[in-house]
């Protein structure tokens, strides 16, 4: 609530009329790590951090941003919006994107703040863009559902910011619901909510507090891996249009004998379509100790075979393995740095806290920031308490 007063308070001083508020919230994902752009499934959550805007028309044809965590302002015409290399670029890419549909938007100012720590593999960017989306569509009454939303938001990534991500962040920040994860296929795009009942158990993020260049240039070069293995296949296999489809006697036919690396790449996918799967039917059963093992699993996979960790997040996960405390961990979202996930018993996290703080400052010379998360709700127009607000 002080966030959101604290932008409807900048707003009214740096643009003189009352804004729309928007939140919108960063995310977790227990497990399914790069499979969203393969049609396989995701297991995402939102979570109690969030990105916030305050946003409100103009009289003419111009965009006025303003953002609170940087202290900077990004003006431009509509018509002369491109992608820029800072924090302007997710928002600008929603409006172009709506505008490339033929939505009518108009000038307006936004007024943006947030805790999603940045830069930590928490989808503040995909928060960014589905509170813009979300914002615009109200402001301007375009009358788009929120799937819709969904993917202007992720194409906005795309154009705009040049990762080719698939949408799962993007997804999880609209449709969040407090208390449960979102079971998605990201092929039909059907979804179920699975309640997270970690009883005497917490999520808690390991932040490396890095985030190496590699990130988004080596994304697209595995989506394009993924891409190859699925052609090579389909040379044999015609029905097959993504690795969803795969199974690893195919690999082992198909491409095994033509690239060894991407054979490891397509290997991993297949087995994590699989792993979430089982790791449901855990959590549904309760079974949080199997659910922890198949996190692990998956590390170990994204370490070895899809090759996008880093020693400071392996460094993590094995400082935590043999901790009876923790029942799984990994590194999660793209890779190349941000946080592991880790389900901890809640009585030993302010323990294990301090000692890996310790210990990672002494071997990797970093700071390690440690954040327990509760599964929250997705993107929604928020009030202030006492407040008439003019869409009601
Ligand atoms: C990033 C992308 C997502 C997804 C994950 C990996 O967060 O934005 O679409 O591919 O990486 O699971």
């Amino acid at each position: 609530m002080v966030m959101l007063a604290s932008i409807d308070k900048i707003y009214r001083e740096k643009f003189n009329g009352e804004p729309l508020l928007v939140r919108s919230p960063g995310r977790v994902n227990i497990i399914g790590e790069h499979t969203d752009y393969n049609e396989g499934f995701v297991l995402p959550g939102a979570i109690d951090k969030a990105i916030y805007v305050a946003i409100g028309k103009r009289e003419d044809a111009m965009i006025h941003l303003y953002s609170v965590d940087f202290k900077e302002s990004h003006e431009v015409a509509i018509s002369a919006m491109k992608p820029t290399k800072t924090w302007a670029t997710y928002i600008l890419g929603v409006a172009s994107q709506l505008l490339q549909r033929g939505h009518a938007v108009g000038g307006f100012n936004l007024v943006i703040d947030g805790d999603v720590p940045l830069g930590a593999g928490l989808s503040s960017s995909a928060a960014v863009e589905c509170a813009t989306v979300f914002a615009l569509n109200e402001l301007f009454s375009l009358g788009i559902d929120k799937m819709e939303m969904v993917k202007i938001a992720q194409k906005a990534e795309h154009s705009y910011a040049g990762v080719m991500c698939g949408i799962m962040d993007q997804f999880a920040s609209m449709f969040g619901k407090e208390g449960s994860v979102i079971k998605l296929d990201c092929r039909s795009l059907d979804f179920e909510y699975i309640p997270l009942k970690l009883d005497g158990y917490k999520l808690v993020l390991l932040n490396t507090n890095v985030k190496h260049s590699l990130a988004s240039s080596e994304y697209n070069v595995r989506r394009l891996q993924c891409e190859q293995g699925v052609a090579w296949v389909k040379e044999k296999y015609e029905q097959v249009n993504s690795l969803r489809d795969v199974s690893i006697p195919m690999l082992d036919e198909c491409v095994l004998g033509k690239d060894p690396v991407i054979y490891k790449r397509c290997r991993f996918i297949v087995e994590e379509i699989k792993r979430l799967n089982d790791a449901c039917d855990a959590l549904e059963m309760g079974d949080l100790k199997t659910l922890g093992q198949k996190m692990y699993e998956t590390h170990d996979g994204l370490s070895n075979d899809y090759e996008v960790s880093c020693k400071e997040l392996d460094y993590l996960v094995d400082a935590v393995r043999s901790e009876p405390a923790v029942l799984g961990a990994r590194m999660m979202g793209g890779g190349f740095g941000g946080c592991t996930i880790n389900i901890v018993q809640e009585d030993a996290i302010d323990d294990l806290a301090a000692k890996l703080k310790e210990t990672y400052k002494k071997d990797m010379q970093l700071d390690l920031s440690v954040h327990t998360v509760v599964i929250g709700e997705g993107t929604a127009i928020q009030k202030l308490p006492g407040s008439i607000h003019f869409n009601q």
